[in-house]
């Protein structure tokens, strides 16, 4: 699966999104190790706290399908999905990816024309991690 592949179904995604309130509106492609790929959507809610980003609704997917083993995400957004600029994933989202991945796993974003790819370790360097509580 390339980039643009991954790209691409979050793109799709952001059809899903439930988002009244920002009308910014974000999807999100989980590609696993394995081939397989989990996808998520923004999911906003009336008491603003409740809200959910894209990254995190396709993370607990996958967990909760027993995923374990993430290699790549791909992250689109834009207002009423028009993917105009680059959405990078919020500080939740990653300190929620470093729970599961490590430095080298890759976050692809695109503003529609151009595609980029960071590392975690590059979006959240000296980071908190599972390790820290390592007995
Ligand atoms: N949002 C995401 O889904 N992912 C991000 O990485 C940035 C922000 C959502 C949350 C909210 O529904 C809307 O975008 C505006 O913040």
């Amino acid at each position: 699966m390339t980039n643009a592949d991954l790209i691409a179904l979050a793109a799709e995604m952001t059809r899903h999104s439930y988002a009244p309130y920002s009308h910014f509106h974000v999807g999100a492609a989980l590609l696993c190790r394995d081939g397989r790929v989990w996808t998520g959507c923004n999911i906003e809610n009336a008491a603003f706290g409740p809200t959910v980003c894209a990254e995190r609704v396709a993370f607990f997917s996958a967990i909760r399908d027993g995923a374990r083993d993430f290699e790549r995400i791909a992250v689109v957004g834009g207002e009423e999905g028009r993917i105009t600029s680059f959405t990078y994933p919020c500080g939740v989202c990653r300190q929620v990816m470093r729970e599961f991945c490590g430095d080298d796993f890759a976050v692809i974003v695109s503003d529609g024309k151009e595609i980029r790819e960071i590392a975690l370790g590059d979006l959240l360097p000296h980071s908190f991690s599972p390790a820290d509580l390592a007995r």
